[in-house]
């Protein structure tokens, strides 16, 4: 494993952390989250994520009881969690977005249901327009105060947004978002690349980006139809195949079959290729995978040893096959 400063921040996170969107609560239970925590961890990850709105909190609380059972050294890894869209299906208007109260109600849940005592990482999931960036920024600042949190992030937030956040902090000195948390994939670019580049350099901002695989469509499993066990035929994710069944879902696939023909003459899959791809962006502080089982992440870790052979050549084609 490698590990990357989380931006200008002195917390080490590895290169590839583990997250659990879909697949904990609703494809994995307590054992098997219990089994991929493991796999994870022997190969040197330090980080999982989660978020209070994943499987309704159960996703929290399935890694939480599997951590608990797992009992690794609690210095020796860190756990996030994230606030916004709140954790029950239809949530009151005190219990979703960004405000002081939802802040702190969030944060106090996520650890009963993780079973820690502080968050190691706390992002605020979207921008929230009913409130204002000011009273986020104090209420992530009091839970840092407090302990309960170590550094605080955004998610998704557009870069004005950041930077008034770190306008605000700096005015009143209080703790900036250390950490953004974006989409960064061989189909999602813009924001990380272009976006936020200014931001890199400005407030030495971290990144921990998601769907390294585009929810697995990288991987070139969907090349002949949706199998049955994967992502896009799980029950509450439609909405992933309305889109990617769509015309601009159709010209990412052409490019997915492009790019799996250059990962196939490197010798490596076409997953490996598209997360040594991800690493290869020195902004990215850590890729976080997705997995529904073992041999998925055994394949994956495998990225690291890749990132070398996207030489120039390499990328040039990669950037073709995109055109
Ligand atoms: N901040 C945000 O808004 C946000 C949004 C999304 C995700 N996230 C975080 O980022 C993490 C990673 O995102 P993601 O889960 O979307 O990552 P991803 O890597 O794009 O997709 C992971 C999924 O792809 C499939 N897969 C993974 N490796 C594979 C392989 N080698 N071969 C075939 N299929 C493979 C698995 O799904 P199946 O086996 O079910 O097909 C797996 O669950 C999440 O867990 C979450 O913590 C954050």
């Amino acid at each position: 494993m490698q590990y990357r400063r989380l931006g200008s921040s002195g917390l080490q996170l590895s290169a590839l952390s583990f997250g659990a969107w879909v697949t904990f609560g609703n494809q994995v239970d307590r054992g098997g989250a219990r089994e991929l925590l493991a796999c994870a961890y022997d190969h040197g990850v330090n980080f999982f994520d989660n978020a209070e709105t994943y499987a309704a909190g159960e996703a929290e609380r399935v890694m939480g009881d599997a951590l608990a059972d797992l009992r690794f050294p609690r210095d020796s890894w860190c756990v996030s969690s994230k606030v916004c869209f709140g954790s029950v299906a239809d949530p009151k208007p005190t219990q979703r977005g960004l405000s002081r109260k939802h802040v702190m109600d969030a944060c106090h849940q996520a650890l009963q249901r993780l079973r820690v005592d502080y968050l190691d990482l706390y992002f605020c999931h979207r921008p929230d327009p009913d409130t204002p960036v000011e009273e986020t920024v104090r209420a992530m600042d009091d839970l840092i105060r407090q302990g309960k949190v170590l550094y605080w992030g955004t998610s998704e937030w557009p870069a004005e947004t950041i930077r008034e956040a770190h306008n605000i902090a700096r005015t009143h000195s209080l703790y900036a978002p250390t950490m953004e948390q974006p989409q960064y994939n061989l189909l999602h670019r813009e924001r990380v690349e272009v976006e936020y580049a200014p931001l890199y350099r400005e407030f030495g901002l971290g990144l921990t980006i998601w769907s390294p695989l585009a929810s697995g469509v990288l991987t070139g499993k969907y090349a002949r139809g949706v199998p049955g066990d994967s992502r896009m035929n799980t029950p509450g994710y439609e909405w992933l195949r309305e889109r990617f069944d769509s015309p601009e879902g159709r010209v990412d696939f052409a490019r997915v079959d492009k790019l799996v023909a250059v990962a196939r003459e490197l010798g490596v899959s076409p997953a490996q290729f598209a997360i040594a791809w991800c690493l290869k962006n020195p902004h990215v502080s850590t890729v976080m995978l997705g997995a529904s089982r073992r041999a998925q992440l055994e394949e994956n870790f495998v990225a690291l040893d890749v990132v070398g052979k996207l030489d120039e050549a390499v990328m040039r084609r990669i950037d073709a096959a995109l055109a």
